[in-house]
């Protein structure tokens, strides 16, 4: 399966964080975003968004998207209240569980949240964390013959993390949860 993850800069933000960035291009045409994610991604897409352009970045979305959240127990406080203390991610398709049965390398996605503090000092504002990154995949339930497209890769960590996940399934895919298992060292890390 083919799958993609935007994180474009958020609505009206390009300029202010991303000015000095060797991939910046001015704002993003989140129009033009969500016609390709539809038109080249069927079997799933993940875009990540600020709060505040949920309503305007929804009515551009075809109807059978989801709507999951990415919580930041620790976040940055504004001059806002409340503060603005989650990311929503928009979520089409993903590979169906049956497909593989019930199992994962770490079950973070079987729930619509996760909670995972911002990173910080990654020389890149929006950089995610690696918790978020897991949690993206097992939403999307990919498997090490799928690809996943990061269209705006900012530090690479989407890439990286991939990578790494992928590796957890190469023994024998048909059972996760002892890869999981010898693993959870290694998992750890992450969590
Ligand atoms: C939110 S960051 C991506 C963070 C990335 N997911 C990570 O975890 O490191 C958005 C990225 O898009 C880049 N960018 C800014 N304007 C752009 C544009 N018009 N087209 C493509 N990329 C752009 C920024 O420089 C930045 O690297």
């Amino acid at each position: 399966m083919k799958f993609a993850y935007a994180d474009p800069p958020y609505i009206g933000q390009s300029k202010r964080h991303y000015k000095n960035h060797k991939d910046y291009a001015g704002e993003v045409n989140h129009k033009e975003l969500i016609e390709k994610l539809v038109s080249e991604y069927s079997d799933g897409w993940a875009l990540s968004l600020s709060a505040p352009s949920l309503k305007q970045i929804l009515n551009l979305c075809p109807n059978d998207i989801r709507v999951i959240i990415w919580v930041k127990p620790f976040h940055a406080w504004k001059n806002v209240t409340p503060s603005y203390g989650y990311e929503p991610v928009i979520v089409f398709g993903g590979r169906k569980r049956k497909d593989y049965g019930n199992k994962s390398v770490k079950g973070l996605g079987y729930q619509d949240w996760i909670s995972a503090n911002i990173t910080m000092k990654k020389g890149l504002t929006g950089a995610k964390p690696e918790r978020f990154c897991i949690w993206l995949f097992e939403v999307l339930n990919v498997r090490p013959e799928d690809t996943l497209d990061d269209l705006y890769p900012g530090t690479g960590i989407i890439s990286e993390m991939y990578t790494w996940y992928i590796s957890q399934y190469k023994e024998d895919a048909s059972d996760i949860k002892e890869i999981a298992k010898q693993n959870k060292q290694e998992i750890r890390r992450w969590l």
